[in-house]
């Protein structure tokens, strides 16, 4: 059984994301796979970890291999316990690779049996980011493009 750990804050779950998780979906390189949707130490977010959750669990639904699951701790910890093997993480630019590169060595150092993998954005997603879905949304503009329909709909009631 091949499982793969997709994390992230996911406050909230953007188009991006969810590209990530189709094609690796389609890719067939693992036969779950795990969203962990966790707290950033660098972040302070927006949506508790269970609406979080919730949503990605409507959105993900089609897809047979997707399970949702909060995670708390080292990443490489909770990977283990799941038996992981792949520690997934889209990129979109420089800084992302930066960020990555940095968190991907250090886990390595941590966990050699496992690997991340990273999965390059689409064009479209390249300007795509939790944090812009949530300031457009607030000041009034349309994120339509950025984020599921659920996922604004969801950001209108809170914000
Ligand atoms: O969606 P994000 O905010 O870019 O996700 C970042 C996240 C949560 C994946 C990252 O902060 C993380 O992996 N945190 C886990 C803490 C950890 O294991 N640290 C050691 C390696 S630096």
């Amino acid at each position: 059984m091949r499982i793969a750990i997709y994390p992230g804050t996911f406050d909230p779950l953007t188009n991006g994301h969810l590209d990530i998780i189709e094609r690796v979906c389609k890719l067939g390189i693992s036969d779950r796979l795990i969203i962990a949707v966790r707290e950033n130490l660098r972040k302070s977010p927006l949506l508790s970890l269970v609406e979080r959750l919730a949503l990605i669990y409507k959105l993900t639904s089609d897809f047979d291999q997707v399970e949702v699951d909060i995670c708390t701790g080292l990443l490489v910890e909770y990977a283990r316990s799941k038996y992981a093997s792949m520690i997934i993480r889209g990129l979109r630019n420089g800084m992302d690779f930066n960020y990555e590169m940095e968190m991907a060595v250090i886990n390595q150092s941590l966990a050699p049996d496992i690997e991340t993998l990273f999965i390059p954005s689409k064009a479209e997603n390249i300007y795509v980011s939790s944090s812009a879905v949530k300031e457009i949304t607030k000041l009034g503009g349309s994120a339509g493009s950025m984020a599921p329909a659920a996922v604004i709909e969801y950001l209108k009631t809170k914000l």
